[in-house]
């Protein structure tokens, strides 16, 4: 609480305050006296498992789905003040290290949010308690009514939260509308557990949350996974950028230009995934090439260039094995093909260069000339956009160059900082000519 701005401790204060007033008024006026308290207690150890389990599994994105339909159950079988005591238990859940101010919050809201699907659900003519099976249709718009208030109220009391303790810079809206789209399905579950409790009693609880658990589980699995992919994509490029210094953070911007080419042309979730791979290691050969190679000043030599020349071919040794990258493959082995088929290794021209390759030669070239360089300064957004534009039916694919212009118009691109020689390094040591440079050639000398 210490942390909180004095208008989110308010609201913190007024919530919980409301959420005692609501149970207070309910005690007041007899509410509690109809309630059935073996159902309550088991509806609310339910409940407490659903809040608890999500951190167990450390899958955030999930964190408050299950509980909706515990909680949604509760409505239609404890009424408007059972359902806002088994919202109460949140504070109760089993979440080492969660604050007690959290605590606090989760459980007023709840009670809130509990008790006012309730109201909606006697309001709009459904009777709390186990319902009867030849009724069950009776309860569909009542039930609905109160999924239609617990879940937009929840998310309105945290989504203000968050923005006045300043934990989120503004509230994602998209991201929201997505989630309670979602929740709003999780939330007809409840009447699931309702509606069989006449039958099963709270077996009915688990026969309904258990399938959606082990869901939970193999996506928190596989979230697991793409964590440890990313990983295994970062110390690559780690290792990279460790070799060749003047290119630090190079492959992470020239992943993030490529995905905003490939977001510009409409690819899916899947080949956008492939394309932030395949821009972090585009130039994962630059391991299989000497150091004293990549680091010479002055022209190379016939044979130093055809060294430079293999990296592609070396990359794609490298990360043969990685059988996730896919598609990132081709991104990585074609980067340096040219529209016009002047390009090494294959020489490919035209839509025979793959997809990937046309957008990581945009991106990757881009990134350079914005990037500051041993022998010049990073040269403007706008003179590289130019350059692009110069070199687009001849070096780069002139569809891609117009979505990465479209992309940066519409939402800008933070170019890099300087980058200060690393201490105890030479100056001499780190003159490096890029390769991905379009305009400064690499001079080839011929040794004879
Ligand atoms: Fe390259």
């Amino acid at each position: 609480m210490r942390g909180l701005p004095w208008y989110a401790k308010l609201y913190l204060t007024a919530v919980i305050a409301v959420a005692f007033g609501l149970l207070g008024h309910g005690l007041a006026v007899g509410r509690f006296e109809r309630v059935d308290w073996s159902t309550l207690l088991v509806l609310a150890l339910l409940f407490l498992v659903c809040e608890s389990v999500p951190t167990l599994l450390n899958v955030k994105q999930a964190a408050i789905s299950v509980s909706f339909s515990a909680a949604l159950a509760a409505v239609v079988l404890v009424g408007p003040p059972g359902a806002a005591l088994v919202g109460m238990t949140a504070v109760f859940s089993v979440r080492p290290g969660l604050a007690l101010t959290k605590r606090l919050f989760n459980g007023a809201q709840f009670t809130i949010c509990g008790y006012a699907a309730g109201e909606v659900f006697v309001r709009l003519g459904g009777v709390a308690g186990v319902p009867e099976i030849e009724n069950f249709e009776e309860l569909i718009l009542p039930f609905a009514g109160a999924a239609a208030v617990y879940v937009p109220l929840n998310f309105a009391l945290i989504a203000v939260m968050l923005s006045l303790a300043a934990q989120v810079d503004r509230v994602p809206v998209r991201g929201m509308v997505q989630l309670l789209a979602s929740y709003l399905g999780y939330a007809t579950f409840g009447l699931l557990i309702a509606g069989l409790w006449a039958t099963v009693q709270s077996i009915s609880a688990v026969l309904v949350l258990l399938p959606l658990f082990v869901a939970r589980w193999a996506f928190g699995q596989y979230l697991a996974q793409q964590r440890s992919y990313d990983a295994t994509i970062a110390a690559l490029c780690q290792a990279v950028e460790t070799k060749d210094y003047y290119t630090r953070g190079h492959c992470t911007r020239v992943s993030l230009a490529s995905t905003m080419i490939a977001e510009e042309i409409g690819m899916g979730p899947e080949r956008l995934r492939a394309i932030r791979y395949a821009g972090m290691l585009h130039d994962v050969g630059k391991l299989g090439v000497p150091t004293k190679v990549l680091q010479k000043e002055g022209p190379l030599t016939e044979e130093e260039y055809a060294a430079i020349q293999l990296h592609p071919m070396r990359g794609l040794e490298i990360v043969r094995g990685i059988d996730f990258l896919d598609e990132a493959f081709a991104g990585i082995m074609h980067h340096h093909e040219r529209h016009d088929g002047t390009g090494y290794p294959m020489g490919l021209a035209g839509d025979e260069i793959p997809e990937f390759a046309r957008i990581i030669a945009v991106a990757d070239a881009f990134d350079s000339m914005t990037s500051d360089r041993s022998y010049r300064g990073a040269r403007p957004v706008p003179v590289a956009i130019e350059e692009l534009r110069k070199a687009a039916g001849t070096q780069f694919d002139p569809v891609m160059v117009a979505a990465f212009v479209k992309a940066v118009e519409r939402d800008g691109w933070e170019a890099p900082r300087k980058v200060p020689v690393p201490p105890g390094e030479e100056a001499e040591t780190v003159v490096i000519k890029d390769h991905d440079d379009p305009t400064t050639p690499i001079q080839v000398v011929s040794e004879r």
